[in-house]
């Protein structure tokens, strides 16, 4: 039988890498997805909500170290820099950040560009005096940064503990990619959430009220919509653990039965208690998190965290290399 019109008119609307990830992932064992998919509308508005939870403490408490200590780190990083933010800047940490660094140049750098001219409008808006200028590119890789701010010392600016979104290996080559971007002699202000108990952890990715399993489970129906799925959404529940192993949490989306469907045609078939690995979140301890930053070519020069420890805001310099010893 002919497709109806209108399906294929909607499949062809899918982003052939989401395609191409989701049957990738559903083949493989164990089988995984790239957290990047959960980003659409929905998803990224419900990682807003996440963000307010009470049982999400990292957000809330990067926020305060930064308002603490920004003075402090004001004093080492001094003003006039130009401020490279990895990511589009649409958190309230950064007017805290800009506000007491005064830089000559703020650059968002985000991988969206619609989101990026966006959220540096409304940062322009309280700032009428700084020129910002938005950055469309990935920032995984080593890129040239626009000439207005090449002979500007530079200021990385990366929170939220994104960087313990990536498995070390990956980590640190973002980490050299930062070094190369913007060069020897700048700085990088990084956050890195702390590893603690596991009821803490597990509970800030497993919330009361449901907000992360619905952006877990949001992916499902993604799927279903853009990729002409058939899963059952009701066949998986949201689990999030923690891997003592590898110091992380781990998002999963877990079969509570065995389920078959399809996805752009092709059959999977899933048994009671199998995953799909959706989302890692690594903890770094004090010690951990400056051995991350020397094996990325980063000298750590001032660290600031909150009254319980919870949360690392990291300051680090690319200084020459010294060979050893
Ligand atoms: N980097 C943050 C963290 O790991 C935010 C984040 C990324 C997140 N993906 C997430 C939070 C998925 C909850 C669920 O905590």
């Amino acid at each position: 039988m002919l497709k109806p019109e209108i399906e294929d008119g909607q499949a062809s609307l899918a982003d052939p890498q989401f395609r191409a990830d989701v049957l990738a992932g559903l083949e493989r064992r164990p089988r995984a997805i790239p957290a990047r998919w959960f980003y659409d509308r929905r998803g990224s508005e419900l990682f807003e909500a996440i963000t307010d939870l009470p049982e999400y403490y990292p957000t809330r408490t990067e926020t305060q170290i930064l308002r603490d200590h920004c003075p402090d780190v004001a004093k080492i990083v001094g003003h006039g820099r130009a401020v490279v933010e990895f990511g589009s800047g649409s958190s309230t940490k950064t007017p805290v950040l800009l506000r007491c660094v005064s830089p000559r140049a703020y650059v968002p750098i985000d991988i969206s560009g619609d989101f990026l001219r966006d959220s540096a409008r409304a940062l322009s808006a309280g700032f009428p005096d700084l020129t910002v200028l938005p950055f469309e590119a990935d920032f995984m890789r080593p890129l040239t940064l626009p000439a207005e701010i090449a002979d500007m010392p530079k200021l990385g600016f990366f929170p939220g503990s994104t960087i313990g979104n990536m498995i070390p290996l990956m980590a640190v080559d973002l980490l050299r990619a930062m070094r190369m971007s913007l060069g020897l002699g700048a700085m990088l202000l990084i956050g890195m959430d702390r590893i603690k108990d596991e009821q803490t952890l597990v509970r800030a990715y497993d919330d009361a009220a449901g907000v992360t399993a619905a952006f877990n489970m949001n992916l499902l129906d993604r799927i279903n919509r853009e990729l002409d799925g058939t899963i059952p959404v009701d066949a998986f529940r949201h689990v999030a653990r923690w891997n003592d192993d590898r110091a992380r949490i781990e998002m999963h989306l877990e079969a509570v039965r065995d389920a078959a469907f399809t996805v752009d045609g092709r059959p999977f078939a899933i048994e009671a208690g199998e995953t799909i690995h959706t989302e890692n979140s690594h903890k770094y301890g004090p010690r951990d998190a400056r051995i991350l930053l020397r094996s990325g070519g980063w000298t750590p020069i001032g660290e600031w965290t909150d009254p319980e420890g919870k949360f690392g805001l990291y300051l680090a310099e690319a200084q020459a290399e010294r060979p050893a010893p």
